[in-house]
């Protein structure tokens, strides 16, 4: 993993601030190079890496699109319920480790649906996954379906009524919409997303990480997305960063993602602080923290060491991610109020101030 400069006390207030985390991917956040070379050997393949230091090789894109197909590459893992199972539990473990209580994974059903994999199967693994997350590591799961933008109108609209079909235990609260976004404008799944805002499910989509401000303009007037993964090419549109504000539309920004992905050269040419100036409700994330070398932590490392953040945007961020959630008003409330008393309770005891 890597490693951060930020000194005492504010290193532990952001290792033990409590946590929810709003964008990661349950295939690619839990392809740990141990996780993954199991997974393999259960399933009788080979992966191009065989350990830490040729994974760590494999793991390094010039771009979006190349990710994607490394990870396509690298999910034909996952096969059966119980690679679901294990994938959700791995990254469980993780987010307890970081004090994240609550977390929304995607899946995608695209990246593994070619290769016969089937929704029953999936579903049954996750569902299981989560039920161990919750008993054994305290933290509550759920899920966002996402559908593959390279695949066609019908077969998102499908996926629209899988997911519909699904029990409350399985978790799911939404539907969203990821992998190569150049090329694939939102506008073109329009169909599934006004289904899924006519079934009352959540809408999210990944735009403005590739495909520039126009992604995300179709994203929120063609999909009526409640939120948008990633938004930060919206820095390039003054009028859209005036209306992500304006409307408090939650961004679900990873900044050791964009900078892996070469969405900006290195950290400092990140718009986070510029999003922020603007009144954006901006959320820090890890995508997929193990093929970019991070987690939800270290991002709020990186970003502070580069911008010298301090502990009241740190508190600002934590914050917005449980605002941004989409739990009932309720339980909002519920994981808002436990969320003030700790993170006061963590003031007083680093820094003697609640
Ligand atoms: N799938 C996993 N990570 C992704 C990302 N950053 N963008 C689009 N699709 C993804
Ligand atoms: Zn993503």
């Amino acid at each position: 993993m890597r490693t951060t400069t930020i000194a005492e006390p504010l290193r532990t207030f952001i290792e033990r601030i409590p946590k929810a985390e709003l964008h990661l991917h349950l295939e690619g956040g839990a392809m740990y190079p141990t996780t993954a070379l199991n997974l393999a050997k259960r399933n009788g393949m080979t992966l191009p890496f065989f350990d830490e230091a040729s994974a760590e090789d494999y793991y390094r894109f010039s771009g979006l699109d190349e990710f994607i197909e490394i990870l396509r590459a690298t999910v034909a893992t996952l096969n059966t319920a119980a690679d679901y199972q294990t994938v959700t539990e791995v990254i469980g473990e993780a987010a307890a480790k970081q004090n994240i209580w609550y977390h929304e994974l995607f899946f995608t059903f695209g990246l593994v649906s070619p290769r016969g994999v089937s929704w029953q199967a999936i579903i049954e693994g996750i569902t299981a996954g989560r039920r161990t997350n919750r008993e054994r590591f305290g933290v509550e799961t759920r899920f966002i379906a996402d559908i593959d933008r390279t695949t066609d109108a019908d077969t998102g609209l499908k996926m629209v009524e899988l997911v519909a079909a699904c029990s409350n235990e399985t978790g799911i609260v939404g539907i969203g919409l990821d992998c190569q976004e150049a090329g694939y404008p939102p506008g073109r799944h329009k169909a599934g997303f006004m289904r899924a805002k006519e079934l009352g499910l959540h809408r999210v989509a990944h735009a403005g990480e590739d495909g520039g401000p126009t992604s995300v303009w179709e994203a929120l007037k063609e999909l009526d997305v409640e939120r948008v993964d990633h938004g930060v090419q919206a820095i390039e549109d003054p009028e859209l960063v005036k209306y992500l504000a304006k409307q408090q539309i939650p961004l679900t920004v990873c900044p050791i993602s964009n900078i892996e992905l070469k969405v900006f050269p290195q950290m400092s040419a990140h718009p986070l602080p510029a999003l922020i100036e603007a009144g954006c409700l901006v959320t820090i994330n890890s995508d997929d923290p193990p093929m970019f070398d991070t987690d939800m932590t270290h991002d709020l490392f990186a970003i502070t060491e580069t911008f010298g953040f301090d502990v009241a945007q740190i508190e600002r961020f934590a914050r917005n991610s449980f605002q941004a959630t989409f739990m009932s008003n309720e339980e909002k409330t519920l994981y808002l109020s436990r969320f003030d008393a700790e993170v006061s309770a963590l003031k007083q005891e680093l820094f003697g101030v609640a």
